[in-house]
């Protein structure tokens, strides 16, 4: 029978029971019987065990020597004769004597004649004594401890003659659940107790909330995600505010008119752009910027001839997914263009962009575009500005281009060197006035901006050649988990 089993018996022959005790009825250790506890505890309500702290009250081996051979004041009041005793002779016949001797005096017990013949000498100076000291720790010994004045208690222990020790203990008694026999409860649900019902009749272990749960296997950090949280801070240290990106959604009069895209541009196609079906168009838009818009699309203004072409609001109102966050700064740019006096901003964004793109080994339908907006009253810095954003790339290469929006306009380009060759990172430029002055901003406000891609100097960084390693179904799940930090600077 193990130590569980032999206790519950006990208990239940004996009821309710202190541990100590309980330790020294079965003979063995007190640990052992508090470990058993502790393991009959995860059985519901089969015990109540309290625990119970006191002081216990003990003799040391120098008292337990005076108990059974009496104090030594009492031994040498013994040792002196009716007619007394030379002080030398008396301290040579009792053990521990100088204590006994100066206890004695101070009792009154004996008197100590220094002046006498032949030397000091000791009478007895009471008929009889009693040995209280020895009666004291009897009672120690015998455990009515409540019958020892605390006066008297404090001078046994100032003598070293007893020990106070704390002991912790428990005590126990049958619970509402008592049984003698534990049966271990169950630690899963299976499906086969579900199915023949025997759930019923079985115990289960309660839930430990307090377990520390199991490591998940993923949970890491997406390469891209660090590059995206270390361009962000860069953004920030420099003063920049981001844009609210939230809309993967967009209407082709922010996308594109807006940023002074003629209509019939190829971009503005299905094999270049996705269209919504549901909902198709959008039609809330400011009507007198709308306006102004189309008049600049169609016959120009703000010292521009435009397009020419008849602008259709129709064309403008199809929704599509954003092919990129410049939407986002138009709305942007449009709402400074409406405050009373112009401030100049610092604008950033990281976000995703889509692009009914050829997919290969550098191109996705969708990536992530980092978009940076400069708005000042004179060109705020140097045209190649998106240089510092390529942060870490060494190799760097700048390329003019077109935009509809921009003029001049720059490519940015990055050396791969895995792909060994010049991959296109991001564009940039000055946003034209046929942009700007619609949206109402001064006339001598210079706004220049860029969009990087944040996939390709992943790649880049990371020396990944394939961008289907980095995302979509295709990830190499060993990268993510496996890449260091990022630190672009
Ligand atoms: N919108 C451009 C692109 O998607 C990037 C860009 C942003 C260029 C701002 C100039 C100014 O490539």
């Amino acid at each position: 029978m193990d130590l569980n089993e032999t206790i519950l018996q006990a208990i239940d022959s004996h009821g309710s029971i202190d541990s100590l005790k309980l330790a020294d009825l079965l003979s063995v250790k007190h640990q052992a019987v508090v470990g058993a506890l502790k393991s009959i505890q995860c059985f519901e309500n089969v015990l109540n065990v309290e625990q119970v702290s006191r002081i216990d009250v003990k003799l040391t081996a120098e008292g337990q020597d005076m108990l059974n051979n009496g104090s030594y004041e009492y031994n040498l009041y013994k040792a002196i004769p009716a007619d007394g005793i030379l002080h030398t002779e008396l301290m040579k016949s009792v053990p521990n004597a100088k204590i006994g001797f100066s206890k004695a005096m101070s009792a009154k017990w004996i008197a100590l004649d220094k002046k006498a013949e032949g030397g000091p000498r000791v009478t007895r100076k009471v008929e009889s004594v009693q040995d209280q000291v020895h009666s004291l720790l009897q009672k120690v010994q015998d455990l009515s401890l409540d019958d020892i004045p605390t006066q008297e208690k404090s001078d046994l222990k100032k003598r070293k003659l007893i020990s106070e020790d704390k002991v912790t203990s428990y005590q126990i008694s049958k619970g509402t659940a008592f049984t003698l026999t534990l049966v271990k409860p169950e630690t899963d649900l299976t499906p086969e107790m579900i199915a023949s019902g025997s759930w019923k009749s079985k115990t289960f272990k309660p839930l430990n909330f307090d377990a520390m749960g199991v490591m998940p296997s993923g949970g890491y950090l997406h390469p891209l995600l660090k590059i995206r949280t270390e361009y962000r801070q860069i953004f920030l240290e420099m003063g920049f505010s981001e844009m609210p990106t939230n809309n993967f959604i967009e209407s082709s009069f922010w996308n594109f008119d807006a940023l002074f895209q003629p209509q019939q541009h190829p971009a503005r196609d299905a094999h270049d752009t996705f269209f919504l079906s549901n909902p198709a168009t959008s039609s809330n838009f400011p009507e007198d910027y709308l306006q102004r818009v189309k008049k600049v699309h169609s016959v120009g203004g703000f010292g521009s001839q435009g397009y020419k072409y008849n602008w259709k609001v129709e064309e403008a109102q199809k929704n599509i997914l954003r092919t990129h966050t410049t939407a986002v700064s138009a709305r942007c740019l449009y709402k400074l263009g409406q405050q009373k006096e112009f401030k100049p901003v610092r604008y950033f964004s990281i976000d995703r962009v889509f692009r009914n793109e050829t997919l290969d080994n550098t191109h996705l339908a969708e990536f992530h575009q980092i978009e940076g907006v400069i708005a000042d009253r004179h060109e705020p810095m140097s045209a190649n500005t998106s240089a510092y954003l390529s942060a870490g790339i060494k190799k760097l290469r700048f390329k003019p281009a077109y935009n509809p929006y921009t003029e001049p306009s720059m490519e940015i380009f990055g050396y791969h060197n895995g792909l060994k060759k010049w991959v296109e990172i991001g564009n940039s430029g000055i946003f034209r006035p046929e942009m700007l002055l619609p949206m109402g901003l001064p006339e001598d406000v210079v706004v220049i901006a860029w969009g990087l891609s944040l996939e390709r100097p992943a790649m880049i960084k990371y020396g990944i050649d394939n961008i289907r390693d980095l995302i979509g179904p295709k990830i190499n799940l060993a990268v993510v988990q496996e890449n260091p930090i990022c630190r672009l600077r």
